[in-house]
Order: C-alpha cells, then sequence, then structure tokens
C-alpha cells in the first residue's frame, strides 16, 4: 500500500501517515526517512501511537544520539525524554539551546500524550525569516553578534548533562575547555556556585542539511524577556523588533496534535515555541539528539 505524504503548513514540512492502525514506526526505512526530514527540516508522523520509548528507539534507529536536557523534568528511565516547558504561558520563537549554541542539538522531537483545546507546538522556517527581512536588518545581525546566556545554572546539573564531571572544580575545567575551543563561548561562577553561560554568536546560523542562512536563534526570547541582545550591550532597536514581530506573526505555522502524533525538527533551520492553553490535562513530551558519529 502506498504511503500517504501530505504538507505540514505552507512551508517546506510534511506530514506522513501509517498505513494502518498497528503500525511499527521503527519499521519505516531509515533511509527514506532521513531523506524527508533533511528535505523538509520538519516531519509529523502521524497514526503510529508514538510514546516516549518508542521516541527514544526511533531516534536512535535512525542513527541519532540522544541528549540529556538539563532545562526540564524527564519523565524516562534513561532522562532523554522530558515534559515541555511548565506552565500554560506562549513560548516565543527559539532554537533549541541556542543559547548555549556549544550544546545546540541537531533535533529536536516532540510527541503528543493528550492534544487539548490551544496550545498548539509553532514553528518558524529561519530559512524563510531570514529571506524575507528587509535589508537594513538582515546587515544589522550580519554586523553585530548576539550575546546569549543563561544564568543560575546548578553546576553538578551541568556535570551530570552534559558535562560528565563530578566536582564543582571538574566543572570548571570542562567550561575552561570549551571557552578555549569555542570562540564567543565564557562562563561566570556566581557566589552560590550556579554558573552562568554566556555565546556572543552570530543569530545567522547555516542550516545543517542544505547549507542555507537561516535566522535560526534564541533572539525572540531573550527579546521577550527584556534582555540586552548584541554584544555591544544594547537591545534590539524599535523599528527591528516591529518587523521581527510581523515575520514571527505571518510566518508561525502550527502542528495540529492529534494524541500518538511524533514531531522531528530540524533545530539548525527550524525554530519554535508554542500558544498559550488554559487546560491542564496537555501533555507533549521532547528529547533532543544529535547526529551520531558511529
Ligand atoms: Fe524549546
Amino acid at each position: 500500500m502506498k504511503r500517504k505524504i501530505e504538507s505540514l503548513g505552507r512551508g517546506s514540512g510534511k506530514i506522513i501517515y501509517s498505513t494502518n492502525d498497528c503500525e511499527d514506526i521503527l519499521s519505516l526505512s531509515k533511509a527514506e526517512t532521513l531523506e524527508l526530514f533533511k528535505s523538509s527540516g520538519v516531519v509529523l508522523f502521524r497514526g503510529f501511537g508514538i510514546t516516549p520509548t518508542y521516541m527514544e528507539s526511533f531516534s536512535e534507529k535512525l542513527n541519532f544520539r540522544c541528549t540529556k536536557n538539563f532545562s526540564k523534568e524527564s519523565i524516562d528511565s534513561f532522562d532523554f525524554v522530558n515534559l515541555v516547558e511548565e506552565g500554560m504561558d506562549a513560548i516565543p520563537a527559539h532554537a533549541e539551546h541556542a543559547s548555549f549554541s556549544v550544546i545546540r542539538p541537531d533535533v529536536i522531537w516532540f510527541g503528543c500524550k493528550t492534544p487539548v483545546q490551544g496550545g498548539e507546538t509553532l514553528f518558524w522556517d529561519g530559512v524563510q525569516i531570514w529571506n524575507e527581512m528587509s535589508k537594513n536588518t538582515k546587515q544589522l545581525f550580519i554586523e553585530k553578534k548576539v550575546k546569549m546566556s543563561i544564568d543560575n545554572v546548578p553546576w553538578n546539573e551541568l556535570n551530570e548533562w552534559i558535562l560528565g564531571g563530578e566536582t564543582l572544580e571538574d566543572c570548571k575545567q570542562s567550561l575552561d575547555n570549551l571557552a578555549d575551543n569555542f570562540e564567543g563561548f565564557s562562563y561566570h561562577i556566581n557566589e552560590d556556585s550556579t554558573i552562568l553561560v554566556q555565546d556572543i554568536t552570530s543569530a545567522v546560523v547555516k542550516t545543517k542539511n542544505s547549507n542555507q542562512d537561516a535566522f535560526c536563534n534564541f533572539v525572540w526570547v531573550s527579546h521577550e524577556r527584556g534582555n540586552e541582545i548584541f554584544e555591544d550591550g544594547s537591545k534590539l532597536p524599535e523599528e527591528v523588533a516591529d518587523e521581527l514581530q510581523k515575520l514571527y506573526d505571518k510566518f508561525a505555522e502550527e502542528i495540529p496534535w492529534q494524541a500518538g502524533d511524533l514531531v522531528m525538527i530540524d533545530n539548525s533551520r527550524f525554530m519554535h515555541g508554542r500558544r498559550e492553553f488554559k487546560d491542564n490535562r496537555r501533555l507533549i513530551y521532547t528529547l533532543t539528539s544529535n547526529l551520531s558519529l558511529h
């Protein structure tokens, strides 16, 4: 039976359907799935009855190595699958861990157990946002690097999730290594031994699968938090913020969740976020992964 594949939204995204009610997602062809992912950047798998365990197994089947996420509560025995951001507020467009770009994952996955009215997961094609941006705004982001940071990260969590050491000294050594090897990366240990991690980087990145320029970053979340944006300490000029707001409004795409859906997003090209919701039964879980070296 021929498999049904449809467009997801107005861009390159795709929905791939199971051929029957009990098809195992692990039976999908690895080569064809990866090809579809590389060309579309967002793939929704529907009708496969995905659970957190399946999400992990499928990611591994495609040769992605799951990564741990220190910022979210985990729900599986390996600590790979997490609940999404707490609360019911809208979350602005961002690429996952783009404020800590040395650990930016290649792929972010979302699985849906319980969809509710509202609370749609949103996504934006960073290539499209960049292409539609005015010449002046593009020039600004080409000329000025952005300064993204996350603060108050407990050092033991950094060790446990990312760095692999046991003591604060191990943590410091690993961070020194990162600072030596990644231009723009720096850190500061706060008085209470939590850590500020800072990254000075370009807001425009090359996509991993198509080598195109993409506006795929953490800028909009930082702006909404009232933070400084650029390396010189300046914030987004008002006219630039207005332009970005219009672009994000115009090009937002929605994932119309059904229970058992799985979505795979290229984190080097697409940003994600969500709409606000009122129903606390919503249950979406997430996983990040990198292309495996094996
Ligand atoms: Fe996120």
